[in-house]
């Protein structure tokens, strides 16, 4: 996916106040699809994300994140106080949330530094696209430009194969030191974005 910066990071201060949203790019997929790129979610694509989240025709969403709680049955209010920054992708035509990043400051335990998480979603019929790679890419590109010396982690079931592939093409690897004390999840870290 293409995508053009429109965007002056000078003027962007993160997290974003709640439900203020932002355009930052344009893109085109490889199937010419058109999107905005935005950071931060108005309350229209709020409800959308609580609608999805909730969506239980989403076997893979159900099955490997906890948004269902997270966004569906809990309150968005409370949840962006942890000072997450979200960036969405979406669909020019139909206005649909297409596909979500989140990234905000999570200690990595036993570890030192300036740790943050990453989590990212796309919604059907958007997954399996070729959106992710730039999208998730451009999204932490900007908030490495904004926070300084950031690194990343996450925690991901370990059948989950789409999201541990798109985590090793943006440069995380499998953590020797956290792997063996989470049961079911597999850390995987990337220290910045300059290895990828
Ligand atoms: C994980 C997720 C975001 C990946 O998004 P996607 O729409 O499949 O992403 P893309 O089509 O852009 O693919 C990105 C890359 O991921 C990798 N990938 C995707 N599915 C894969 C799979 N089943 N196995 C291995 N790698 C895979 C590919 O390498 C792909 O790169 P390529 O385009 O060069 O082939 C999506 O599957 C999703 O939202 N799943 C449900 C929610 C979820 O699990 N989120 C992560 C929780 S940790």
């Amino acid at each position: 996916m293409k995508i053009i910066p429109q965007i002056d990071l000078k003027k962007l201060s993160f997290p974003l106040p709640i439900y203020q949203a932002i355009t930052i790019g344009e893109a085109i997929s490889r199937d010419g699809e058109h999107f905005s790129v935005f950071v931060g979610l108005n309350k229209e694509m709020v409800a959308q994300l609580k609608a999805l989240s909730l969506d239980e025709n989403d076997i893979d969403l159900q099955k490997n994140t906890r948004d269902r709680n997270r966004f569906g049955k809990k309150s968005y209010e409370d949840w962006y106080k942890k000072n997450r920054t979200l960036f969405a992708l979406v669909h020019k035509n139909t206005n649909a949330l297409a596909a979500l990043v989140w990234l905000g400051p999570e200690p990595l335990p036993e570890n030192e530094g300036n740790w943050h998480t990453a989590a990212w979603r796309s919604y059907i019929p958007f997954r399996g696209k070729g959106l992710m790679k730039d999208f998730t890419k451009f999204a932490m590109n900007i908030y490495e430009e904004k926070i300084s010396n950031v690194k990343f982690w996450i925690a991901v079931k370990k059948e989950n194969a789409g999201s541990i592939g798109l985590a090793k093409i943006l440069g995380f690897q499998e953590s020797d030191e956290t792997f063996n004390k989470n049961i079911d999840r597999l850390i995987i870290v990337v220290k910045n974005l300059e290895l990828v």
